[in-house]
């Protein structure tokens, strides 16, 4: 038994019991959505589940059913999508890369929802975005770019 969920505006299916995150990488080849810890920490997996921002490793296939996924791979397709990816690109918000599209998942997700989020706001919606090479403060600017 599969479970059929929308992908990109896209129908797709996932096992039950598969996580969302593997089965995205290993099976329907939207390997943008990049895995770390596989616990929920790092935020590497990041992508929008009904517009929300959610960790896809944490994400069951029997949770998916009916409901819509969007990966990086389809960020340009979002409102805040393509502003959101120059100003990340003008601020050189990003080293080695791996963790980008979860933050800018996140930062899609938040911005449709608070687009006039202020910057302590921001700082608290990427909490949960881990990154190893920036210390953060090219990532907050680019998306205070974004949002302004
Ligand atoms: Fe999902 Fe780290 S891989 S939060």
């Amino acid at each position: 038994m599969s479970v059929t969920f929308i992908l990109n505006g896209l129908p797709a299916t996932i096992a039950p019991e598969a996580t969302l995150a593997t089965v995205l990488r290993d099976d329907l080849g939207r390997t943008g959505t990049k895995i770390g810890c596989e616990i929920g920490r790092c935020g590497a997996c990041m992508v929008l589940l009904d517009g929300q921002a959610v960790n896809s490793c944490l994400l069951m296939g029997w949770q998916l059913q009916g409901r819509a996924v969007t990966t990086i791979e389809a960020l340009e397709t979002l409102p805040v999508g393509s502003l959101l990816a120059r100003a990340m690109a003008e601020e050189n918000a990003f080293q080695c890369g791996y963790c980008a599209p979860g933050v800018m998942m996140t930062l899609a997700g938040l911005f449709s929802a608070r687009p006039d989020v202020d910057d302590a706001g921001l700082r608290e919606a990427l909490e949960g975005n881990i990154c190893r090479c920036t210390g953060y403060h090219s990532i907050l600017r680019g998306a205070a770019r974004a949002r302004d």
